[in-house]
C-alpha cells in the first residue's frame, strides 16, 4: 500500500529513500499488500470461475509465486513464460499455452509439460496432433476465436477485430472444431477469445461472450461437449485517477450474461478469465532519479529511466501519474515534462505535469507501472536493465538484481578475423 512518511513516499511501510540507497535507481517497487488486495478482489468477484494470471504482464518469479499461492492458474505465451510459470509452482493442468506463432519446439515443450493449448490456426492444430501422437499423449485444446468485436482501446492493443492477426475467424470456427473432433490425440474442451487490453467497460466483453455462445451452440451439434469458455483478459485500470470499472461490477455484468446463456451449452460450463494488468498494474511504482532540470522550450526534468525502462508512454501514448516521491508534502507549483535519458525525442515519460519545484537529486515516482513495465524494458543505448523490489510489512526484498555492463557484453563475440 502506498503512503507517506514526512513527505517521503512509502510502500508497505518502507520509505523509498531507504530502498534506493540499497538498489540505486531506476527501480520498480511492488506493494505486496496491494497485490494481495487485487488477488482477493478477483477471487471474491469470481468465486466459482477459473482465473488464469496472464504471465506476460509481469513475470518476476516472486510475484508469480504470490499469485500461484493464491490459487490462480497461468496463461503463458511462450516457452520462456511456460518455464517461469512451472518454476513458480503453477501446476501444468492449471496452465493454458496461448500464442499465435508457437514454434514446434514450444509445442513439444507444452505437450511434454502436460499443459492445455489455445490453438490459433489449423496448422498449429495439425502440429499438436502429430506431436501428441509421437509423444503418446492426449492434449486438451480450445481454439482462440476472433469474434470481430471492437473494444475502445489503443489500436495496438485491440486484438479481437477482424483485421487482427489473432484467432480463427469466427465464421470458420465450427469447421475448425469439426476437424479437431476427428483428429487423433487432440481433445477440444473449450473455446477462447481475447479482445484487447485496457478496456474500461463490460459491453465489448458481453458482445464477445454472446458471439462465443452462438458459435458454441453449433459446435455442440458436432458432438463436442465444451467444458470451458475463456474470455481472455483485458479489464483496464485507473491510470488517470478518475475512477474505473471495479472487478466486482465487471463480474456482475459478465456473469449475468454468462449464467443466463450457459444452459444452452452445458449447465456445468466453466467461465475462465486471463487477467494481467488488473492484477499487477497498480501494485508497482517506478522510482527514477532527477539528473538535471532545464528551463528551455519547456521545463524539462531529465531522469534516469526512459523508454528503455518503461516503454508504455512512448509506445502507446500511455498516461501514468507521477509525483516527486521525496516531496509529497509540498504544493504543486510548476509545470514539468519528465524526459528519459534515451537519444530520441519520443523518450518522454510524462508531459506537462504540475509538480512541486523539482531539483537535481529528487526522486520521481511513476505510478501503475506493474504491468508491461519491467517485462518490456530493454538495453537500448547500452543501459543495463534496472532492479525490482518487493515491499511487505515494513521490510523490502530485492527480487531482481540490477543488471550491469557484463549483461550487455556477455553474449557478444568479436570474430577472430576482425582482430
Ligand atoms: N490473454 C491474452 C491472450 C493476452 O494476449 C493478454 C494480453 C492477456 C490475456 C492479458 O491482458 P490484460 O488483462 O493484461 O489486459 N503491452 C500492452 C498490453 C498488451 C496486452 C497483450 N495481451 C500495454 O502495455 O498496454
Amino acid at each position: 500500500m502506498f503512503g507517506e512518511d514526512d513527505g517521503m513516499l512509502t510502500v508497505d511501510g518502507v520509505r523509498i529513500d531507504e530502498i534506493v540507497q540499497k538498489t540505486g535507481t531506476p527501480v520498480y517497487v511492488t506493494s505486496y499488500g496491494k497485490l494481495m488486495e487485487n488477488l482477493r478482489a478477483y477471487k471474491s468477484a469470481f468465486p466459482n470461475q477459473r482465473l488464469l494470471y496472464a504471465v506476460k504482464a509481469n513475470y518476476n518469479l516472486a510475484i508469480l509465486k504470490i499469485i500461484q499461492k493464491e490459487g490462480f492458474g497461468a496463461d503463458v505465451f511462450s516457452m520462456g513464460e511456460l518455464y517461469l510459470a512451472l518454476l513458480a509452482g503453477f501446476k501444468p493442468e492449471s496452465i493454458l499455452f496461448n500464442g499465435n506463432s508457437k514454434s514446434d519446439e514450444e509445442i513439444l515443450a507444452g505437450i511434454r509439460a502436460g499443459v492445455k493449448f489455445s490453438v490459433d490456426s489449423l496448422d498449429e492444430l495439425y502440429t499438436i496432433s502429430d506431436m501428441a501422437i509421437k509423444e503418446g499423449k492426449e492434449v486438451e485444446i480450445a481454439f482462440r476465436v476472433n469474434p470481430d468485436v471492437s473494444p475502445e482501446t489503443h489500436p495496438k492493443i485491440a486484438t479481437g477485430l477482424k483485421k487482427s492477426k489473432f484467432g480463427i475467424p469466427w465464421e470458420q470456427t465450427v469447421e475448425a472444431y469439426r476437424i479437431a473432433y476427428e483428429l487423433p490425440n487432440v481433445i477440444p474442451k473449450g473455446i477462447h477469445c481475447h479482445i484487447g487490453s485496457q478496456i474500461l467497460s463490460a459491453s465489448p466483453f458481453i458482445e464477445a461472450i454472446n458471439r462465443l455462445f452462438d458459435v458454441s451452440a453449433e459446435i455442440q451439434k458436432i458432438g463436442i461437449e465444451l467444458e470451458f469458455m475463456d474470455i481472455g483478459g483485458g479489464l483496464g485500470i485507473d491510470y488517470e485517477g478518475t475512477g474505473s470499472l471495479s472487478k466486482e461490477d465487471f463480474s456482475k455484468e459478465i456473469l449475468s450474461v454468462f449464467e443466463k446463456r450457459r444452459d444452452e451449452i452445458n449447465p456445468e460450463l466453466e467461465l475462465w478469465l486471463e487477467p494481467g494488468r488488473s492484477i499487477v498494474g497498480d501494485t508497482t511504482v517506478l522510482i527514477t532519479r532527477v539528473n538535471s532540470v532545464k528551463r528551455a522550450y519547456k521545463n524539462f526534468v531529465a531522469v534516469d529511466a526512459g523508454f528503455n525502462t518503461l516503454i508504455r508512454p512512448a509506445m502507446y501514448n500511455a498516461y501514468h501519474r507521477v509525483s516527486v516521491a521525496n516531496k509529497l508534502n509540498r504544493k504543486n507549483e510548476e509545470v514539468y515534462t519528465i524526459a528519459g535519458p534515451i537519444c530520441e525525442s519520443g523518450d518522454i515519460l510524462a508531459e506537462d505535469r504540475k509538480l512541486p519545484v523539482v531539483e537535481k537529486g529528487d526522486l520521481i515516482a511513476v505510478y501503475d507501472a506493474g504491468a508491461y513495465g519491467f517485462v518490456m524494458s530493454s538495453q537500448y543505448n547500452g543501459r543495463p536493465r534496472c532492479a525490482e523490489v518487493l515491499a511487505k510489512d515494513g521490510e523490502f526484498y530485492i527480487i531482481r538484481e540490477r543488471e550491469d555492463i557484463a549483461d550487455i557484453v556477455g553474449k557478444q563475440k568479436i570474430p577472430e578475423l576482425l582482430f
